[in-house]
């Protein structure tokens, strides 16, 4: 599958990407996640990152379109792709569209998750993340066995830097400025599948239906 997943902060993007990627061997690719390991490495594009990430405020366009350019061309996604948190802006969206038409790629959907904004509060002040391996938890819907433990790797599972609330805040209202009009701009499309997002299970069954056709 070659999919686009759209949702504010906290809607569960990367939880329901790491449930397709299980379904067949699609890839998630999660510019979040490239960033966070950029930053951890201490590289020329976290350096340029770090800023803009710990206050809830958006990358670059043209960062993001060059780590996108060459992600988007490694052997791995030609089984498929789940593109977690890109593209934001509709810049980053046009540029996907000529790129894909380039590659000659055809995305099946941008699959817009939708949840309250109370859920998504919530949902921000619980999660914690694995440093080692990235998986997910909440400590309240889904901890890990040990506390502060990763199940899956053995790493620590911390609180990422941007849950403060005031950069929480921030990237909400980053989002339903510059990321909310995708929406709109995926209907024009064709390509938009709105779902409640407040059950994964019931996300990941919409899609496969979909595509099911
Ligand atoms: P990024 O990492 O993409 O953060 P985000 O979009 O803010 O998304 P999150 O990772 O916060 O949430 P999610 O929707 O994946 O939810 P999750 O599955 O974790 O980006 C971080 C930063 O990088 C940005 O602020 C920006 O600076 C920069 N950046 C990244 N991409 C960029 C781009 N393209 N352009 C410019 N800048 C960019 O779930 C959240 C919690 O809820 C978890 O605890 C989970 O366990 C729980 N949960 C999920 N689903 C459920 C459920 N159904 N029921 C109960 N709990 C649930």
């Amino acid at each position: 599958m070659k999919l686009i997943l759209l949702g504010a902060p906290g809607a569960g993007k990367g939880t329901v990407a790491k449930m397709l990627t299980a379904i067949d061997g699609s890839v998630q690719i999660s510019t979040g996640d490239i960033l966070r390991a950029a930053v951890k490495e201490g590289t020329e594009l976290g350096k340029q990152a770090e800023a803009y990430m710990k206050a809830g405020d958006l990358v670059p366009d043209e960062l993001i379109m060059g780590i996108m350019e060459q992600r988007l061309q490694e052997p791995d996604c030609a089984n498929g792709f789940l593109l977690d948190g890109f593209p934001r802006t509709i810049p980053q969206a046009e540029q996907l569209k000529a790129l894909m038409d380039k590659l000659g790629i055809k995305l099946d959907m941008a699959v817009n998750l939708e949840v309250p904004r109370e859920v998504i509060l919530d949902r921000l002040t619980t999660r914690r993340t694995c440093t080692g391996c990235g998986a997910i938890y909440n400590v309240k819907s889904a901890p890990p066995k040990v506390e502060g433990v990763c199940d899956k790797c053995g790493g620590s599972v911390v609180q990422r830097d941007d849950e403060t609330e005031e950069a929480i805040s921030n990237r909400l209202d980053v989002y339903n400025e510059k990321t909310a009009p995708l929406v709109e701009f995926y209907r024009n499309e064709g390509l938009l599948l709105d779902v409640n997002a407040t059950s994964s299970d019931e996300v990941v069954k919409t899609i496969k239906a979909r595509l099911a056709g």
